[in-house]
């Protein structure tokens, strides 16, 4: 069952997200999804669902529910005009993008594969 265990909210469980997939996340219950995450290399990230488009700022991403990776799953793809962006690190590739950045969210994988939602302070950095 889920749980709460450093008070962060529970997003999903890390399996939930497959290699080359992403998930979006409603945290706040606004009704559209305000964060994603994806997994590239066994590893995930996630990002604010707001493209960093000029004049478009803050534009949401997605194609559809879940959708914001290109059809190979090897870069996050903005809806608006196609920018696509390193999902690792965010940077834009050439493109309507380029050079810009997507801003990072901070998320916790709990030794039982919780996802969370912010840092836990319990930890060292
Ligand atoms: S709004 Fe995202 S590429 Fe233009």
């Amino acid at each position: 069952m889920a749980s709460e265990p450093q008070g962060l909210p529970f997003l999903c469980w890390q399996q939930q997200i497959e290699e080359g997939k992403s998930l979006g996340f409603d945290p706040e219950h606004r009704g559209r999804d305000s964060l994603f995450i994806v997994r590239r290399h066994g590893k995930l990230f996630a990002w604010r669902n707001a493209c960093p488009h000029k004049g478009y700022e803050g534009a949401p991403m997605a194609w559809r529910k879940d959708a914001y990776l290109n059809q190979a799953g090897t870069h996050v793809m903005c809806s608006g005009h196609g920018a696509l962006f390193d999902p690792e690190t965010g940077v834009g590739l050439p493109g309507p993008c380029s050079g810009r950045v997507l801003e990072a969210i901070t998320i916790t994988v709990t030794p039982d594969g919780q996802v969370l939602l912010g840092a836990d302070q319990t930890k060292e950095i």
